[in-house]
């Protein structure tokens, strides 16, 4: 080839060549920028970023709430307490008390639930019969809150917030005010507490490898560690915070029925990560680009943490009462069985007498709330002026917060 002719042809080639690039990006869809990109695992939905809530006074304004309350051995009175403080009608609850209590204990709860007239009228509390083991620290933990989504889903097609507290949180305001104050939410927003600075976290959590033997065994056992440990991930990036939060519907459906793998994936790395209820919804919610912008960095509870802080949360006592309600937290944990605290709490901030519900505008009949009236009626207490402060406040730096 003559010199002229060599760069003519080149020419034609490396135009060829833009041509072809231009063309590509022109005619390729969004199913070829996810093959190569690489942070997304594939798009099953867009979420709209904002869903504002229904117009006041239609049938959905006032949304619904579904609960996993669970329990560990001995902690069925506490857990009962639990359940009659945040009793509402228009939500769903699964109670769960895990395997290794007496059979006696989970039998007495069964027919708590069955002899109680509002409940078994009503017909939405349920009990899981067949109780997951839960290892503390461990992926049982995680498993048995997946359990009770999938059940929840299954149960109701009409909530809007999974919720989950244990036997040692309670109620620092009536359901009516943490139904009103969800009412006033956009209804995609997910309640996750989270950081993507694991600081201490790093070595302590992130390198392990632990085995829980909730997985495989049917004696309660610690979780204990292998030697080998692991580097952090490269393929996503690992966000720690609370175990306490507020998902949303569409948030829960994508984890337990979503066609997207991310979320079994960082199940299965979770199952050797030490306390993962601090770790897997956080890590998923933030490496889902369908979900990360619907954050808002909050767990919905006051927790009162030692210090310098400790594995455990100290037990809120009467002296912090005050702190209680500065909090503006609809929740707080953790709270010791039978505490004047929770008595406090039951007389001057929930209206609620010794083994009854708490009272709402649902409320008829005689005695007091042994009836249902107006679902969609709410009665608000004085304590909803705090959650709704909080809650304006979070909407507000929410940006500010998001995945970082
Ligand atoms: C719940 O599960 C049962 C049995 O698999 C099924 O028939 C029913 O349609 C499910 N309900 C919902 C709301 O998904
Ligand atoms: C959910 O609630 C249970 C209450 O028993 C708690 O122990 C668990 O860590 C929570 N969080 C997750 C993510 O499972
Ligand atoms: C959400 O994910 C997308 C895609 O990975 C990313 O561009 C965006 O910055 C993320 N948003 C937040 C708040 O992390
Ligand atoms: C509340 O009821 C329980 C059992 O029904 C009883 O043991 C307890 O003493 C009662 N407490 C008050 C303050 O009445
Ligand atoms: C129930 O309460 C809601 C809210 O106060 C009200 O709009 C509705 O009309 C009530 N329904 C009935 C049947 O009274």
């Amino acid at each position: 080839m003559k010199a002229p002719t060599k760069s003519i042809f080149l020419t034609v080639v490396i135009l060829g060549f833009v041509i072809l690039t231009i063309a590509l990006t022109f005619f390729t869809d969004f199913e070829y920028m996810t093959l190569i990109s690489k942070s997304s695992y594939g798009s099953y939905k867009k979420i709209q970023v904002t869903a504002a809530p229904p117009p006041a006074g239609s049938a959905a304004a006032v949304p619904r709430l579904a609960y996993l309350i669970a329990g560990s051995k001995g902690q069925l009175e506490s857990l009962w307490r639990t359940v009659l403080a945040v009793y509402h009608p228009r939500n769903q609850y699964v109670l769960h008390i895990d395997l290794d209590s007496a059979v006696t204990e989970r039998m007495e709860l069964i027919q708590r639930v069955e002899k109680h007239p509002l409940f078994s009228s009503v017909g939405n509390v349920h009990v899981v019969k067949r109780s997951n083991m839960v290892t503390y620290r461990g992926p049982t933990m995680v498993a048995n809150t997946l359990h009770a989504c999938a059940i929840l889903l299954n149960i109701s097609k009409d909530w809007d917030w999974f919720i989950n507290l244990s036997a040692a949180d309670y109620p620092l305001v009536s359901q009516d005010d943490i139904l009103k104050m969800f009412s006033k939410v956009d209804r995609n927003m997910n309640f996750v507490e989270h950081s993507s600075n694991l600081g201490w976290k790093e070595w302590d959590r992130g390198n392990p490898l632990m085995i829980d033997p909730g997985l495989y065994s049917n004696r309660k056992a610690d979780v204990f560690f292998t030697t080998e440990k692991r580097e952090l991930p490269s393929q996503f990036k690992l966000f720690t915070g609370s175990a306490w939060m507020g998902l949303t519907r569409e948030f829960v459906e994508y984890c337990i029925l979503g066609i997207d793998n991310l979320p079994r994936t960082l199940l299965m790395y979770y199952t050797n990560f030490v306390s993962s209820p601090e770790g897997y919804f956080q890590t998923v919610i933030c490496n889902s680009p369908e979900f990360n912008s619907t954050v808002v960095n909050n767990d919905l509870h006051y927790i009162s943490w030692p210090d310098p802080p400790q594995q455990h949360p100290a037990p809120i006592l009467t002296q912090q009462f005050d702190v209680l309600l500065a909090s503006g937290a609809p929740f707080a944990r953790k709270f010791s069985s039978g505490t004047r605290v929770l008595d406090m709490i039951d007389s001057q901030l929930l209206g609620r007498s010794n083994g009854s519900v708490t009272p709402g505008g649902w409320c008829a009949g005689v005695p007091a709330c042994s009836r249902v009236g107006n679902i969609s009626s709410l009665q608000l207490t004085r304590g909803f002026r705090r959650i709704k402060k909080k809650v304006r406040i979070l909407m507000k730096e929410r940006g500010e917060n998001m995945c970082i």
